[in-house]
């Protein structure tokens, strides 16, 4: 620690012991003893915690909303002078979704200024993908594979966020899913536990950096704890229902991660799991979390989770809502207003142990003294580094480099793309193409409507060719308002024919169809997962009159594309990309960047294969090779495999795999070591994610037919060669039993390397 915040720190101290009694010298600050002690963060914490009242922990472990902006639902009407009254009286710890310097100053003020120990709040927001500029959805940047870019992506939304007095996010969200129709699928990094855990790992580092206390980097949050990527049919706060294996290898491991790389907070989920909400759960709290773990941040339960245990169920009312939450180890209440009525009360009445309470302000504090807050409780409230730092050229350039990494090339029948750049006639079409809103996509709190740059907008920068642009149709109808959900267009096709008579003039078509920004992410389930509305239609009307389709999506989430897959040359995954949206899908679309990424979900083939995902179990009648066969595994009317498998995208370019090679000395080094050569051998430079997958062939918890377990980013001149050495060490070879243990089991192996989870090349190993 260095000197300056050493004696800040000191000061603090003195004030609060002051504070709480004038003529008290308790702490005997001066002494040579009391230096060394709060030198250490606990010792600091020890000492406040001793000056606090029961109601003062207690406040530590209440969070409000601020009085602005709502990100879900508003319990009680009516609450904004007794929440005032409680933030003078220090029954307050944390606020949320308060921001930009001049507000979060304001009640910070109050917190530090009015209150009897002069606590500083942590201020909480869901910065998920971007503060007001905006990065690509979180299942976008996830199909980068680019772990690297993912962290700068996260270091410099804290940054932005950071200098809006933001000093902690609600992410990563690190729920694993296999299920498209739920639509927060788009807040994560998909279905894979491997590549799951290691973008927690790249987001936490991101978001917090090394130094917690620097002004630029915020607290994280792992969340929602646990399975609520599980959710029943994909409906949203519906029921978990997980058994033991793939809860400890598939749901956790993500969790695992963020902890161990040091994730400061956890959040509970709305769903029950296995009969228990979350909330409530001590096993997932308290005996693995806290324990098993020996996690030392604190859990804020989701917003209002703590009373829907009554809807749940499972309490009989607030008061026992409470009691249930705080003994399983939610340590702070998002927006119940249940611990700051019943906590003191449980606790007299010996419902609550002291001890939880202690612990729980503790944890909280903890991580405000990690944060600097009680060096400097304005240290975040700098209105110069706001103008400068919000919006910024830097933070631009950094949106548009992840926007191009996301974007995922599906098909490119006859290379249709690149597009020339000199002399064609090309039309735009669809109501997304000129949208400068829905690009930004959900979990856009901060940013301002008409900040992204539109496809239209990109391809405009490229003055060679003639664009004339059509809607065709809209996705939706009416004004959508960010907390309702959007009316998709259905029946309105009086914009179909100026777009076919546009079509039939051009060389080529640019088609951007998808999902409007607010149909996927929180609460936004869908049954169907074609294009929304009129879409289909109109892409088959203008099929008619011009094939040379290019068709770029916009969307949250996996869909169901079959007929473009059949019948539209070229496909491009464009997500939602962000503020640069447009930019990165043009310089795509041109050429001036080869694509790169690799889907981080299975797309299926139509709703019916839901869930679906590549790592499943082969069952003891497994689908065979050629035609269906019955009572063997498989659908009468659809075949078992994915529209497009996880894992894969093309390039501009295309590559080869040869050689592959395993050494096996675990006997000897605990070590598998693969390699196998990259050729690329098109005509212009690219970049591959070489995956790895394993098949243990027989185990004492049946194992999947693949799971990836190693990947690298290879860049590629033409004709260049790489080889490519990956490692497998026991971490990878095992797996969790259904007691959570890890195990390493003897016996035969799989290996399989390619450029998607349809691998190219395999080789055998024993593990003696
Ligand atoms: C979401 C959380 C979010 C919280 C605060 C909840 O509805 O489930 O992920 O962090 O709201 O906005």
């Amino acid at each position: 620690m260095n000197l300056k915040k050493h004696i800040l720190c000191i000061l603090v101290l003195v004030l609060i012991s002051c504070k709480e009694n004038n003529t008290s010298k308790d702490l005997a600050l001066n002494s040579a003893e009391s230096h060394s002690k709060i030198d250490n963060i606990e010792d600091k914490v020890s000492a406040l915690l001793s000056k606090m009242t029961l109601e003062e922990k207690i406040g530590q472990m209440n969070q409000y909303n601020g009085f602005w902006n709502v990100t879900g639902p508003v319990p009680k009407e009516g609450d904004q002078a007794k929440k005032y009254d409680h933030l003078r009286k220090g029954y307050v710890g944390s606020m949320l979704n308060v921001r930009g310097v001049k507000d979060v100053r304001a009640v910070q003020k109050i917190a530090v200024e009015e209150t009897r120990l002069g606590i500083p709040l942590i201020i909480g927001f869901d910065v998920i993908h971007g503060y007001e500029t905006l990065s690509p959805i979180p299942i976008a940047e996830s199909a980068s594979w680019d772990l690297e870019a993912i962290k700068k992506s996260a270091e410099f939304a804290a940054k932005e966020a950071s200098a809006a007095g933001i000093n902690w996010t609600f992410a990563p969200m690190v729920d694993i899913s296999r299920d498209a129709r739920w639509g927060r699928v788009m807040e994560g990094a998909g279905e894979d536990p491997y590549l799951g855990c290691k973008i927690a790992t790249a987001r936490v580092k991101g978001f917090q950096s090394d130094d917690l206390s620097s002004h630029n980097s915020i607290a994280a949050c792992a969340k929602h704890f646990a399975a609520y990527g599980f959710a029943e049919s994909g409906r949203d706060y519906n029921t978990a229902d997980v058994g033991t294996s793939t809860l400890n290898n598939i749901v956790l491991p993500p969790f695992k991660a963020a902890k161990d790389a040091g994730v400061r907070t956890f959040m509970n989920s709305f769903n029950e799991l296995n009969g228990v909400p979350a909330t409530g759960d001590k096993y997932l709290q308290r005996d693995i979390l806290k324990e098993k773990w020996a996690f030392d941040g604190f859990v804020v339960s989701d917003w209002g989770s703590i009373t829907e245990m009554i809807a749940h169920g499972h309490a009989k009312d607030g008061n026992h809502a409470a009691e249930l939450a705080v003994n399983a180890g939610s340590d702070m209440d998002m927006e119940s207003y249940l611990y700051v009525e019943e906590l003191a009360k449980l606790v007299k009445e010996g419902k609550v142990d002291k001890k939880h309470i202690d612990d729980a302000a503790r944890r909280v504090l903890r991580v405000k003294f990690e944060l600097g807050l009680f060096d400097d409780p304005y240290k975040y409230l700098d209105e110069n580094r706001e103008k400068e730092v919000i919006g910024s050229q830097e933070i631009h350039d950094a949106s548009l480099d992840m926007a191009k990494k996301s974007i995922v090339l599906l098909k490119n029948k006859n290379n249709l793309l690149p597009l020339k750049k000199e002399g064609q006639k090309i039309a735009v079409i669809g109501a997304l193409a000129s949208d400068k809103t829905s690009p930004l996509g959900s979990w856009r709190i901060a940013a301002k409507d008409n900040t992204a740059v539109s496809v239209l907008e990109g391809l405009n920068q490229y003055p060679g060719n003639t664009v004339t642009y059509a809607k065709g149709a809209d996705v939706s109808i009416g004004k959508e308002e960010f907390a309702f959900e959007i009316k998709v267009n259905t029946t309105d096709k009086s914009e179909f024919n100026k777009a076919i008579q546009t079509a039939k003039q051009a060389d080529v078509v640019v088609m951007v169809l998808g999902e409007h920004g607010f149909q996927s992410g929180e609460g936004r389930s869908r049954t169907e997962l074609g294009l929304p509305g009129v879409q289909q239609e109109l892409l088959e009307a203008i099929y008619k009159v011009n094939k040379n389709i290019v068709l770029v999506l916009n969307n949250g989430r996996p869909l169901t594309i079959c007929w473009a897959d059949e019948n539209i040359p070229a496909i491009v995954e464009a997500w939602q990309l962000g503020t640069q949206s447009g930019n990165a899908i043009a310089q795509v679309l041109y050429g001036d960047y080869n694509p790169s990424g690799k889907l981080p979900m299975t797309f299926p083939r139509n709703v019916g294969q839901v869930p679906i995902y590549y790592n499943y179990k082969n069952t003891g009648r497994p689908s065979l090779p050629g035609p269906n066969v019955v009572f063997w595994s498989h659908y009468q009317d659809q075949k078992n495999g994915p529209l497009y498998p996880f894992g894969y995208g093309l390039s501009y370019t295309t590559f080869k795999y040869s050689n592959l090679k395993v050494s096996n000395t675990f006997t000897e080094d605990k070590k598998v070591t693969v390699s196998v050569d990259l050729t690329n051998t098109g005509k212009v430079k690219g970049k591959e994610v070489v995956q790895l997958y394993i098949r243990d062939m027989y185990a004492s918890i049946t194992r999947p037919v693949k799971e990836l377990k190693g990947f690298e980013l290879v860049e590629l001149n033409p004709n260049e060669t790489k080889t490519i050495t990956l490692t497998l060490t026991e971490k990878e070879l095992g797996f969790f039993d259904n007691q959570g243990e890890f195990l390493v089991e003897k016996g035969d192996f799989e290996i399989h390397v390619g450029g998607s989870s349809y691998t190219e090349l395999s080789e055998n190993f024993e593990l003696k």
